[in-house]
């Protein structure tokens, strides 16, 4: 995607030492524009852990190209098993982390020393192509819902609700829940995005806004607790978001606050979609309430808020008392009751173990009969 007219991805490796490793440093955004340039696992283990990189696909990617640095100044099995823990340990939701680091691993264990390295960079660059290429077909599939409610509605902007940025920036390239929106903007449909600010971290607020602003997407930002006023005035066709861990059930784990978009879109009849690389599936567990492990994160994001100050620099200002204690959950689990369907690079299905299995048979040792389709996803499908 696009900065300025410029084409980035959010990690690429460097052009002329062909080993080190570039990300866009998010923490920056949308400020300024700083690319990092990654020499050591170390430095990939931080960007990770600080949020200078983010987002499922995108952590998944950037830990791979981690692990292949790794590989570049130490090729011995005990050094490289030590380096996928490192990175495996630095957020524990995102399936995708563990999901990248796993893959690397079953192919470089069985993998001669003198090889690896050659072996990794050709895996983690597999890994991210993979990914920007199963985001843009998921902006295909997820096109013909946008290009349904344009038609039903001539002469009238389509509004969709994102919470958090599942955008460019979170993935490799396109994006999992505004890759269909691209695909609609780039099709010429008059599309506009409700954007979640995403209290603590303002992700929506500083990330998605950037990005839709740098496309020409119109959007509007909003306090997270807007949504369901708009819903219930009529004011969102579509919520899509994007996801962190879903189970082979279909309970999506996303940016906390994403489960009571999901209530609120429920009440007001209002097509809740999730979108999603298989790569986000995690086959293992049925119950994400039960089952997705939520990352606590530090009490200092809730306690302050960043951004820039009236002077032009960047500031951190603390918006509550001293002494009062923050908790910060940083995802929550929406059960697939509330979810109406799952946008992926196969296709839309239901959220259900058997919309999932149907789409991705080879997982079908692990999938069983599942549960009929929402209506409205039943609406959707019949409509395309
Ligand atoms: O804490 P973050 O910013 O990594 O959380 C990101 C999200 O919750 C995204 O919505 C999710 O990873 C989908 S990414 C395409």
């Amino acid at each position: 995607m696009k900065i300025n007219g410029t084409p980035y991805r959010s990690v690429w490796l460097d052009e002329h030492d062909r080993w080190s490793v570039h990300i866009i440093d998010q923490t920056r955004l949308p400020w300024s524009v700083d690319i990092l340039r990654l020499t050591h696992v170390r430095e990939v283990a931080h960007a990770i852990r600080s949020m200078q990189v983010r987002g499922a696909p995108l952590i998944g990617a950037v830990a791979a190209y981690g692990l292949a640095l790794g590989i570049h100044a130490d090729s011995s099995t005990e050094a490289m098993e030590r380096d996928a823990a490192t990175l495996g340990a630095t957020r524990p939701t995102a399936v995708n982390l563990r999901w990248a680091l796993e893959r690397m691993l079953t192919v470089l264990r069985n993998t001669r020393a003198a090889d690896r390295e050659r072996v990794a960079y050709a895996e983690a660059r597999a890994i991210a192509d993979e990914d920007a290429q199963q985001n843009e077909a998921i902006g295909i599939h997820g096109l013909p819902l946008i290009a349904d409610v344009a038609t039903r509605n001539p002469g009238r902007a389509v509004n969709i609700l994102t919470h958090c940025n599942a955008g460019w920036l979170a993935t490799v390239d396109w994006g999992t829940a505004l890759s269909p929106i691209y695909k609609a903007h780039e099709a010429g449909h008059d599309v506009h995005v409700w954007v979640d600010e995403t209290r603590p971290r303002n992700q929506g607020a500083a990330l998605t806004a950037f990005e839709l602003g740098k496309h020409g997407v119109k959007h509007t930002v909003i306090a997270d607790n807007a949504g369901g006023h708009l819903m219930q005035h009529g004011q969102v066709d579509l919520v899509i978001v994007g996801a962190d861990r879903v189970t082979r059930t279909g309970d999506a784990a996303n940016k906390i606050g994403t489960y009571l978009k999901a209530l609120a879109a429920h009440d007001n009849g209002v097509p809740f979609h999730v979108a999603l690389p298989s790569s986000t599936i995690d086959w293992s567990i049925a119950d994400g309430v039960r089952d997705i492990p939520i990352e606590e994160r530090a009490a200092a994001e809730v306690t302050t808020v960043t951004g820039r100050a009236m002077d032009g620099g960047i500031a951190t200002v603390r918006v509550t008392p001293s002494d009062s204690p923050a908790a910060n959950p940083a995802f929550d689990v929406t059960p697939h009751r509330l979810i109406t369907g799952l946008i992926t690079e196969r296709g839309l299905c239901p959220a259900t173990q058997a919309g999932l299995g149907g789409l991705f048979p080879e997982y079908g040792s692990t999938v069983s009969a599942g549960h009929a389709n929402s209506p409205i996803l039943e609406n959707h499908l019949a409509r395309l």
